[in-house]
């Protein structure tokens, strides 16, 4: 190891940093999220530091040896002068000051690592000086693997540091007790904002261990939305609850690659929906989470899109809520979303469009019962889910309404997936265009103006355009 890592407390210590650019502004800001008092030693100050929110005391001249009396650490960064960095750093070097010069390891007594700040879990990575993007590369990847509200986690167990060790003195059990705290319902209370459920967990916790009991596990339903289908777009709290559940009760509309990263050994129930084929009825599902939960399970029910668009999450949930079970909701990006950006058709535009509604085209025997006139007004998109079938029953709604003919059409077929097809027309050919392309779904119908766009925005692969 080519240095020590070490964590150094700067609370109410004096910091000195010489350099008046961006990255010497940077070194304040980190030096005094740490707690130091910062003095800036440098001709000139760029307006970055205007934005500093602590105060600081800055030394309108160059560096002077007396500025190092006092002092824990200095920062170095004046990239713009080599020497003088050098010079500054050889004189602190020689009164034993620890001191980091900006991207020059070869003269820094200590560098700065890669971090990601979950305070009070912080965690530091190094690649010794020999390739930081590297280390910045890897800090990327624990930041989206890392929850954002592990530090919390960190803080609320410390409040019951002591007690737990009074409840339980054997230093085994003690360490399983955490570790089952943190890898369970307890943690994703934390994580998901519900701190008085963390504290009555915790609390039965703590008095089954009492008894020298285990609590029985907490199950609990996370009803998480995966996106209309390009495993890309899941949240990092969708994967990591993936990666935790014991049971994932899926759609149809979630695709294999994104049912590949949820946990390997976790049971997989299906539960799709097609029209007129309902593998599971609604109120059967709502019982079997209700069931898997009450046996102590992490249940993830894993929904196509945003499970509150068109999802019938609520009714889900509704059930769990009465009968006391623990959930959280995990937004995904909706079909609408997805499909219009990977379209290259934004939903709203100052020139085309102020108002977007998402309606379903799914008919009730047969009957479409939508606000037509609400539907059919200037300046707004109108975004159809399920209007695969009733298109042409869609259509003619409008044009029966006073819509334009000419209004243009998009439908934009398994959008955000490798197939994706766009197919575009206007109201009055839209339908005909469709069934020529034998589009098989799932299919999303965008109406409005800021269809046209899609000639200038277009970026993700098309299968329907010709590959040049
Ligand atoms: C039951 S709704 C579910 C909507 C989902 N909860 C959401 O937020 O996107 C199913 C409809 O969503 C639309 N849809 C879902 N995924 C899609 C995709 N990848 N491409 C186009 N449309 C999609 C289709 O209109 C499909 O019939």
């Amino acid at each position: 190891m080519k240095h020590l890592p070490a964590f150094i407390d700067l609370k109410d210590r004096s910091v000195l940093v010489v350099g008046g650019q961006a990255m010497a502004c940077r070194r304040t800001a980190m030096a005094q999220r740490a707690g130091a008092r910062v003095t800036v030693v440098a001709p000139q100050l760029s307006p970055d530091f205007g934005n500093l929110r602590t105060p600081f005391v800055h030394q309108a001249r160059t560096f002077e040896a007396a500025d190092l009396a006092g002092v824990v650490l200095v920062f170095v960064a004046c990239e713009e002068d080599p020497d003088y960095e050098s010079r500054v750093a050889k004189r602190a070097g020689g009164q034993d000051v620890l001191v980091n010069v900006a991207d020059r390891a070869d003269i820094s007594t200590f560098i700065m690592p890669s971090i990601v700040d979950r305070s009070p879990i912080v965690v530091a990575i190094s690649s010794g000086g020999e390739a930081p993007i590297l280390a910045r590369m890897l800090r990327a990847r624990l930041e989206s693997l890392v929850p954002a509200a592990l530090g919390k986690l960190a803080t609320f167990a410390g409040t019951y540091r002591d007690r737990v060790k009074e409840v339980i003195p054997d230093v085994q059990r003690r360490r399983r007790f955490w570790e089952r705290m943190a890898g369970g319902a307890v943690a994703e209370s934390i994580y998901s904002e519900q701190p008085d459920t963390a504290k009555s967990l915790m609390a039965d916790m703590l008095e089954a261990a009492k008894s020298d009991r285990e609590a029985a596990p907490t199950g609990e339903v996370y009803l998480v939305g995966s996106g209309p289908g390009d495993p890309d777009l899941l949240t990092f709290r969708a994967l990591r609850l993936m990666q935790q559940a014991d049971v994932v009760l899926h759609d149809r509309l979630v695709p294999e690659e994104i049912l590949e990263l949820v946990r390997r050994d976790a049971d997989r129930i299906y539960v799709g929906k097609k029209q007129g084929d309902h593998s599971m009825k609604q109120e059967e599902i709502s019982r079997t989470l209700v069931n898997l939960a009450k046996q102590g399970k992490r249940v993830l029910r894993l929904k196509g899109g945003d499970p509150f668009v068109f999802g019938r999450g609520g009714e889900e949930i509704e059930m769990l809520a009465a009968e006391g079970v623990a959930f959280q909701v995990v937004p995904g990006i909706s079909a609408a979303n997805g499909c219009a950006a990977y379209a290259g058709i934004p939903l709203t535009h100052r020139d085309h469009a102020q108002a977007c509604v998402f309606v379903t085209g799914h008919a009730k025997e047969g009957e479409l019962e939508l606000n037509w006139q609400a539907l059919v007004q200037p300046k707004q998109t109108v975004v159809v889910y399920m209007g695969l079938i009733s298109l042409s029953q869609v259509m003619a709604s409008f044009l029966a309404h006073g819509a334009d003919p000419k209004t243009l059409v998009a439908v934009v077929d398994k959008g955000t997936r490798p197939g994706q097809r766009v197919v575009a027309g206007e109201i009055a050919t839209i339908a005909q265009i469709v069934q020529a392309a034998e589009l098989t779904g799932p299919a999303i119908v965008i109406i409005g103006s800021v269809v046209g766009l899609r000639e200038k925005l277009e970026w993700y692969a098309n299968t329907d355009r010709p590959v040049s």
